[in-house]
């Protein structure tokens, strides 16, 4: 079987939240311990640009997240760890796919649509305090994933749309460009969520996300989290009442984390009216089990954040020797970014080419007498007169061919210049000279 490629980014804009943990680095680190598989997790810090013009936060964010990654397990030698702006390959590969990806395709982008939709509300102009990188965040991603070739890419329900029009991009340039050999270029992605918890609601019962403001840090000391766990939203029933586990932010919480009998034994007491003071300390109770043992290894990682930067350097020097840099020159010589020095080589590739095509073919005709002509493929190019003999007409072509096409004992074809016989002969020559 094929070695399955898995890749997947965090946008270095934040602190890594309970959503982050749930949705991409657990199923990551899970999915990259899987036999057959070859995974590229980087921290997408060029995206972090889109939303967050905060230098120091940028920062402090790639270091959080590169050290939430290696608590949660990441082994930086068994999978490609990098950080996006160490493989500038990326940003290189996000323009040559910029020219072909369809601008009414980005139009269509979520993120960039509701952006628009919100200035249509409050009356602004359409595009107001949207930037052109809003607006390209599909194609950076999409470069992103092309660059490794990567199969399969897990990432929250929110991100389909993104991996659907890498697709899209990938398609257009194999289309356009083809490929080396029988293969095309780009291999096309496909989203991996994982249907369980795709996405984990937050505080307040919408998705987890920074947006909202409703996140629980995922290292936060284990007394905030607790108390961030207490304020999830539930609604009023009063202790021994049934309550419901549809739409209860709190019970999608607890499955995200816990087994299935577990997870039963909760429905369970949902049903026979469990307080919301006393689920609300299960599900701390549940999440510091798994979480306690991650929180005191980035802990300590934290503490050294220049060995986190020599690992990443170290991630981004290897998989761009390997992949990126590569890749890189085989893509801009199919789009025609090549060494001109090669320019005289292919031309007169060509010319032997037609060489093979142009040759002399002598005859007899009814009259008795020795023809010959110039051909290429159907078209006749010179037409000899008739000689008495074979001879003399062999020597009229070896005249022909060494001095070139004087106007004696033959006439241009129809619709045919002297120039073109001129070539062909030229051609000819090159290609006997090649053969000599
Ligand atoms: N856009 C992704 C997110 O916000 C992060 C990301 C950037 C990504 N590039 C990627 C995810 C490539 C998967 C593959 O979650």
């Amino acid at each position: 079987m094929a070695i399955q490629r898995v890749l997947t980014g965090i946008t270095t804009s934040g602190t890594p939240h309970l959503g982050n943990y749930v949705g991409a680095i657990r199923p990551a680190i899970a999915a990259s311990r899987a036999p057959g598989t070859e995974s590229f997790y980087f921290l997408a810090d060029y995206h972090s640009l889109i939303k967050v013009q905060d230098p120091a936060r940028v920062q402090r964010s790639t270091l959080e997240i590169a050290a939430a990654w290696l608590a949660c397990g990441l082994d930086p030698d068994r999978v490609w760890f990098y950080r996006q702006s160490d493989v500038p390959e990326t940003t290189e590969l996000t323009w040559l796919l910029t020219c072909v990806a369809g601008k009414g395709l980005l139009n269509r982008a979520h993120a960039y649509k509701a952006a628009v939709d919100r200035n249509r509300e409050t009356g602004e102009d359409d595009d107001a305090g949207v930037t052109a990188g809003l607006f390209m965040y599909p194609v950076l991603m999409a470069a992103d994933i092309l660059l490794f070739n990567a199969d399969k890419v897990p990432v929250g329900r929110d991100q389909v749309q993104h991996i659907e029009m890498a697709r899209d991009i990938g398609q257009r340039f194999n289309h356009l460009y083809g490929g080396p050999g029988s293969k095309p270029y780009f291999t096309l992605p496909e989203a991996a969520v994982e249907e369980q918890v795709a996405t984990l609601p937050g505080l307040d019962g919408r998705k987890m996300s920074k947006s909202y403001d409703n996140t629980i840090p995922l290292f936060a000391p284990a007394a905030e989290l607790k108390k961030l766990i207490y304020s999830i939203v539930t609604d009023s029933r009063k202790p021994g009442e049934p309550k419901q586990v549809e739409g209860s932010a709190l019970f999608e919480v607890f499955q995200a984390f816990a087994s299935e009998p577990e997870v039963a034994a909760m429905r369970e007491a949902f049903a026979t009216g469990i307080g919301w003071g006393s689920a609300k300390e299960l599900l701390f109770i549940r999440i510091d089990a798994e979480v306690a043992p991650l929180r005191e290894r980035y802990e300590s990682l934290i503490a050294h954040p220049a060995r986190i930067e020599e690992q990443l350097r170290d991630g981004a020097r290897r998989v761009r020797e390997k992949y990126a840099t590569p890749f890189l020159h085989e893509l801009r010589e199919a789009v025609g970014l090549r060494d001109l020095g090669r320019v005289a080589v292919s031309r007169s590739e060509g010319k032997s080419a037609k060489a093979a095509l142009a040759m002399f073919k002598q005859y007899r005709e009814d009259d008795g007498k020795f023809y010959f002509k110039l051909v290429e493929g159907e078209r006749v190019l010179l037409q000899g007169r008739g000689f008495d003999s074979p001879r003399e007409a062999g020597t009229r072509i070896a005249a022909i061919k060494r001095d070139g096409f004087d106007g004696a004992d033959a006439a241009l074809g129809e619709g045919v210049d002297a120039a073109e016989v001129a070539a062909a002969l030229d051609a000819i020559r090159e290609a006997e000279a090649a053969k000599a």
